[in-house]
């Protein structure tokens, strides 16, 4: 694939995910839930037995595991920004660090896949027409996202936590490249909620998913914070934050 330069916020992205990676494996709840029900969806439309796959942004291995569940794969290439990642990944793995849109494909993949990391990828369509590039035609595309309402409770309240690439199902048919055809599109909402401003703010730091947020918290901003989140959104069960997943699975004519 052509190389594409590093994104401006690359650094700070995976700053925070490695700094996460400890935790990011029993913290990650909802992205594990995520990985599986992708796993789930991709098992109800593709072959069990895949010869080459490739999934970016593995982080500690949720979409991984969910993979390896239910499909017999002969070849599997990982990647991630974080280097440490390679740690989690099974020994029969070929493990390539560094910025997906910047690793070397063979152009025979039966399965490209990626599960709560393209919404951290500034140019998401060009990308994902050139991983799509990489695909046998009949190969399958599996990704996870986040959509609009991803985190809105922070972005209403002027943090700059957001990931650069929140994009709804829909907005995903024009996306694809119009080789790839859509086979399943999907987002459900829901809400984690929090006791307090600091358990809502740790779970972001033991998750890794505030890797575009700069801001550092002093006592003072802490207060502010929490006064204004509890003001907006607060109620008696806490303070609410929306995670917005997205599915969708195409396959390349
Ligand atoms: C929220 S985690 C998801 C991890 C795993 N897929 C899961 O479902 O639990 C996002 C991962 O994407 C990685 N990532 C972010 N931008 C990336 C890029 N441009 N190329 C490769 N990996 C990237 C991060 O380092 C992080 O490990």
């Amino acid at each position: 694939m052509k190389d594409l330069p590093t994104q401006p916020n690359q650094t700070r992205v995976q700053q925070s995910f490695r700094r996460g990676l400890d935790t990011y494996h029993s913290a990650a709840t909802h992205q594990a839930d995520i990985a599986n029900r992708l796993a789930e969806c991709l098992a109800t439309v593709a072959p069990n037995a895949l010869t080459n796959v490739f999934e970016f942004g593995v982080g500690t291995g949720h979409l991984t595991q969910a993979i390896q569940d239910r499909f017999t794969v002969n070849n599997l290439r990982l990647n991630d920004l974080v280097p440490e990642c390679a740690a989690f990944a099974p020994s029969t793995a070929t493990f390539l660090d560094g910025p997906v849109q910047q690793v070397p494909l063979p152009n025979d993949l039966d399965l490209i896949c990626s599960a709560s990391t393209v919404q951290w990828l500034d140019d998401l369509p060009t990308t994902i027409s050139q991983l799509s590039n990489h695909l046998r035609t009949g190969g399958w595309l599996a990704l996870s996202s986040f959509g609009t309402a991803q985190f809105h409770e922070l972005r209403s309240l002027g943090s700059n936590a957001a990931a650069p690439s929140y994009c709804d199902a829909e907005d995903w048919r024009a996306i694809l490249p119009k080789t790839m055809k859509i086979k399943h599109l999907s987002q459900a909402r829901r809400v984690e909620w929090f006791p307090n401003a600091i358990a809502l703010l740790r779970h972001l730091r033991d998750t890794g998913v505030n890797g575009a947020a700069s801001q550092k918290w002093s006592a003072k901003d802490l207060k502010a914070f929490e006064t204004s989140y509890r003001d907006r959104f607060g109620t008696p069960q806490g303070l609410p934050l929306s995670y917005d997943p997205v599915w969708v699975i195409a396959q390349k004519a």
